[in-house]
């Protein structure tokens, strides 16, 4: 109608307000919007922590499971409702994670993408092993091997490179335009605590969803966040917090991005 609809719905006697809904539309299609805004998919990240605020235990300690069978389940319909899941090369080596979706009758395959600067994901990885089946992207850095390449390429596994940031790691920012450039909209950050830090930092992480759990590591252990990350969470000029949800005995607390 190029926006002559509304004076012609008017004229035509149809009461017609504007805004409705507006705020809820505008959270819906935020993924969207970013990406066709600033260039940049939508970023929900997601950890879960011990009572004690560990996401892992020490190094050698085997994958903890902290959060009980409701949490994992609402965390299966979050993946769901996200068309990338993305971790960085700790967890994918240390938990050899899937990532894929397992709810019943639902048969979404986000896209399966591993931060990983020098090309290192293990030939024999689970993610290596099935990304035939499951689309899987490594996000690596200029610098890294073409050989590694090659290699995951024949796996079946495609790669991109993007600048790295100061630190050596890849460049969160320039990794998240690389894959709105291919159409994601909706990022889910499943770990793990480097990645989801350096996410907060940078004002990428939009959503932050901590499940808790009521029982401790009782010893050191992996912090899930460091406490910068915490500090930009508790600071409410740069996030809101939402309200808290239980499932089963975990607590889930979320908050969402100012501006
Ligand atoms: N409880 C939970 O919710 C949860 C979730 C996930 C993982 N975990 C646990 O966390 C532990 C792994 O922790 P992590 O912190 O090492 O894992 P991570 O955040 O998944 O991976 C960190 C690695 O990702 C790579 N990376 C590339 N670019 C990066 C960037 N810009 N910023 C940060 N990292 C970047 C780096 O390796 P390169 O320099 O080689 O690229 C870095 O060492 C495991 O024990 C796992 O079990 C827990």
């Amino acid at each position: 109608m190029a926006g002559r609809g509304l004076a012609r719905l008017r004229q035509a006697g149809i009461a017609v307000e504007l805004g409705v809904g507006a705020s809820e539309a505008r959270r819906d299609h935020f993924g969207h919007i970013l990406r066709v805004t600033i260039g940049r998919p939508m970023v929900t990240l997601k950890l879960a922590l011990t009572a004690d605020g560990y996401a892992a235990g020490d190094e050698h300690d085997p994958r903890l499971a902290i959060t009980g069978e409701a949490a994992n389940s609402a965390v299966q319909v979050m993946r769901s409702l996200h068309d990338a899941v993305m971790v960085g090369l700790g967890t994918a080596c240390e938990d050899d994670p899937l990532l894929t979706v397992r709810l019943p009758g639902v048969a979404q395959k986000p896209l399966r993408v591993v931060l990983d600067s020098a090309l290192q994901l293990p030939m024999g990885s689970r993610l290596v092993a099935t990304a035939r089946e499951f689309p899987t992207v490594v996000v690596a850095t200029t610098a890294a091997p073409a050989e590694r390449e090659a290699a995951l390429a024949a796996k079946g596994v495609e790669t991109t490179r993007v600048a790295a940031d100061p630190t050596g790691g890849v460049d969160l920012g320039a990794a998240l335009a690389r894959l709105g450039k291919r159409g994601v909209t909706r990022v889910f950050s499943e770990g793990g605590p480097r990645v989801g830090s350096r996410l907060i930092a940078l004002g990428l992480a939009d959503e932050v969803a901590l499940f808790s759990a009521v029982k401790p590591l009782g010893r050191p252990g992996h912090p899930a966040l460091d406490p910068a990350a915490y500090a930009a969470l508790a600071d409410l000029a740069r996030y809101r917090p939402l309200a808290p949800e239980t499932y089963g005995t975990d607590a889930l607390r979320r908050w969402r991005r100012v501006g």
